[in-house]
């Protein structure tokens, strides 16, 4: 059984000028453990569908999914008492903006603490040892005189510390990164993705990291994730994906990364266009108006699927220069003219 397993997950809005579905037909499961790096444009659904994991959707937002389960457990009919449970417990979740994320009116140690007492029996010695253990994890140094801190006094690298110290407060078996480093500078972004990892392993904890970049999880997860429109559009082990991207917008993505000269067999030097309003949807695949491999068959409705096949094709081909993958490689992709090429950077 699969930590999570999602299956038909769509999040639906009824808004003044109509109903829209932002996110629909997600499927996938998040194994023990996994690292699973879900990259995507603004605005393709990432956010809310680990909200929706999370139980954190705002009120309005319709969900419906023929399966949203955690260890077996059925999100969509849970009590208030079991998500909170879950959540912080079980699952956690940290986001962008460490400033807003955390209290100004409170010190580190009292917002640490606040989530030891909701979801342990620590005593009040046991809970400030946890909170020193804590802050060590996630490299603050002198941590003692750190509890009594304010968020104003911390920088923007040391506030997210705090709380992706707070997420793994009570060892959570799954955390939730949602562009997590977005906000900061890029040496401290590569400290923080670092660290998240670097825990991710040591904690044997499942990990789903968002991130606009594909840049990010090509080094931080071990599989990838690609959403278009609010649909899942290729899913597989990173390092396969990096080198031979099977749907068009995933060879965009990784095309348009700065500072990359890339050359691919089927060039797509950059992704003109925008992500489809919600409103608008094109018919069939969403990423039809901007894709060059376009045909009338991509007007049908385009379902993800598995690639295996024509991937194992692709890697007897390439046999010489294909890196070592010592396990079957289990890919989909929902693109009916899929690339075979291997892509060159
Ligand atoms: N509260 C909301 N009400 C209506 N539409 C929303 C709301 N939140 C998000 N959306 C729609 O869902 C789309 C996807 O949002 P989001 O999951 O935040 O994207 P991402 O995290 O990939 O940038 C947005 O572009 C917007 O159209
Ligand atoms: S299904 Fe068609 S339009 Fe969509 S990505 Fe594939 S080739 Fe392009
Ligand atoms: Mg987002």
């Amino acid at each position: 059984m699969a930590l999570i397993e999602v299956e038909n997950l769509a999040i639906t809005f009824k808004t003044q000028k109509g109903e829209i579905t932002p996110v629909r037909g997600i499927t996938f499961n998040l194994e023990e453990g996994e690292s699973l790096g879900v990259v995507g444009e603004s605005g393709s659904g990432k956010s809310l569908t680990n909200l929706a994991i999370m139980g954190l959707l705002p009120p309005n937002a319709i969900v419906t999914a023929d399966k949203l389960l955690f260890n077996g457990q059925d999100l969509l009919n849970l009590s208030d008492f079991s998500w909170q449970k879950i959540r912080g417990e079980k699952m956690a979740m940290i986001f962008q903006d460490a400033m807003t994320a955390l209290n100004p009116c409170y010190n580190v140690e009292f917002q640490i603490q606040e989530t030891l007492k909701i979801h342990t029996s620590l005593n009040r010695k046991e809970r400030l040892e946890r909170c020193i253990h804590l802050l060590d994890l996630v490299g603050i140094a002198d941590p003692n005189s750190r509890l009594k801190s304010f968020p104003h006094e911390l920088s923007g690298g040391m506030a997210q510390r705090v709380m992706i110290a707070i997420a793994l407060a009570c060892n959570p078996k799954v955390l939730i990164a949602d562009e997590p480093t977005t906000a900061l500078d890029v040496t401290i972004q590569d400290q923080i993705l670092k660290l998240i990892t670097e825990i991710q392993e040591k904690n044997k904890m499942a990990l789903i990291l968002v991130t606009h970049d594909i840049g990010v999880v090509s080094e931080f997860s071990k599989n990838i994730q690609v959403m278009y429109a609010g649909e899942i559009v290729e899913k597989g082990p990173t390092k396969e994906i990096i080198k031979y991207p099977r749907h068009p917008y995933t060879q965009g993505l990784l095309n348009s990364r700065p500072g990359h000269s890339v050359i691919f067999r089927e060039r797509l030097p950059s992704i003109s266009g925008l992500v489809p309003d919600m409103r608008q949807r094109p018919l069939g695949c969403q990423f039809r108006p901007r894709c060059t491999f376009a045909s009338e068959n991509c007007e049908r409705p385009i379902e993800l699927y598995p690639s295996q096949f024509a991937f194992e094709k692709n890697r007897s081909e390439h046999n010489s220069t294909m890196m070592s993958i010592t396990t079957p490689s289990v890919r989909q992709i929902r693109c009916i003219h899929p690339l075979e090429g291997e892509r060159n950077a």
